[in-house]
């Protein structure tokens, strides 16, 4: 095998997509005990949005790929590969990146799905821009899509408030100058009932809300080790987009880094938790806000079931 020059990655465009109905505190206090001022106290979440029947996985998926396929000038015919990040595919089998590729008109792309949780999106990226820089794909296109609301148990108070529905996407493709970084990763197996679906005849998602706390909260050193990695500076960061699990977390972990000139996203106020979508759909509001700007260095960092966690610093397409 010849060794050419490897090329850089580098994310060309990032696409959306947030279902119609918003459910705010007050419309889940009419279910179960609860409160608006406990649910912001405790969460910060005001309100999410809850997909209806047609909005499934794919749908969104499709859709939010869609945009990130217009933004970044690509047709789908020049898309090699399709990384779907999910956990909550409707079905076991068969995948929703086939589903998905077979929408967008993707028709020769390799297509497979991961499930790390609400890590996904994460672990997905880097696993595109390394087949981009093996030279393995033209343009990968990564889909984070999630209907967290076919797992919830709407009478269970303590998690309910928290789960909601939508997708994100990110077109990669190669760049003259690597534009995202080494990702750093991890995991604790020793405890896979912090959160679950066990699946096989109990399908709703169960969490023990402290102890995730806690091991979240004990993973600020992560971050400055992502930046290290990077070779960038915290004060350098231009904004920083943790997984949107609760304002209290994002708040703690982005704090912790000391990353004085950074936006910090804090999506989930109107999102709620959107597992894996969760980080494309908060740095993509802070892009459309005009917040963060092209070239503008961003630390992502997911984490959840697992219990697993990955992040990298990229530039804003
Ligand atoms: N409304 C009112 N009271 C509630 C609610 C609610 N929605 N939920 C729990 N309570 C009650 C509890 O029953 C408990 O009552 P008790 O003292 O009488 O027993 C009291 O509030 C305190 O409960 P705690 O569990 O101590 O509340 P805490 O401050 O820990 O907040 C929460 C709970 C929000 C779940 C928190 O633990 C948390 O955010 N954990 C992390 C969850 C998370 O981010 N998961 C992310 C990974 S999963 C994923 O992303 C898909």
């Amino acid at each position: 095998m010849t060794s050419p020059a490897r090329p850089g990655a580098r994310v060309l465009g990032f696409g959306t997509y947030r279902p119609v109905r918003v459910v705010t505190n007050d419309d889940l206090a009419q279910r179960v005990d609860t409160s608006d001022a406990w649910i912001r106290s405790r969460t910060g979440i005001a309100t999410r949005r809850i997909a209806d029947a047609d909005e499934t996985t794919v749908m969104m998926g499709t859709a939010a790929a869609e945009k990130a396929l217009a933004s970044s000038g690509i047709d789908p015919a020049d898309v090699d590969l399709v990384i779907v990040a999910t956990c909550t595919s409707p079905s076991q089998i068969p995948g929703a990146a086939p589903q998905i590729a077979h929408r967008l008109g993707s028709g020769t792309a390799g297509t497979f799905d991961i499930n790390a949780g609400c890590a996904g999106f994460c672990y997905a990226l880097s696993q595109a821009a390394d087949t981009i820089r093996a030279g393995s794909a033209r343009h990968v296109l990564v889909v984070a899509t999630e209907k967290l609301s076919d797992y919830t148990d709407w009478d269970d108070r303590t998690t309910c408030v928290l789960l909601a529905d939508g997708a994100g996407a990110a077109v990669v493709g190669a760049g003259e100058r690597d534009e995202i970084g080494p990702a750093v990763w991890g995991h604790d197996g020793s405890r896979p009932e912090a959160i679950r679906v066990p699946g096989l005849g109990d399908n709703l998602f169960r969490m023990e809300g402290q102890a995730v706390f806690r091991w979240a909260i004990g993973l600020a050193p992560a971050l400055r080790r992502i930046c290290e990695r990077a070779g960038v500076a915290p004060e350098q960061l231009a904004g920083i987009v943790p997984h949107q699990a609760n304002l209290r977390i994002v708040e703690a972990l982005a704090n912790s880094l000391g990353a004085h000139n950074a936006v910090i996203a804090r999506d989930v106020v109107d999102a709620g938790n959107t597992s894996a979508a969760s980080v494309p759909l908060a740095l993509s509001r802070l892009i459309d806000a005009g917040e963060l700007r092209r070239g503008d260095p961003v630390l992502l960092f997911g984490f959840g079931a697992g219990l697993t966690y990955c992040g990298q610093v990229i530039r804003c397409p």
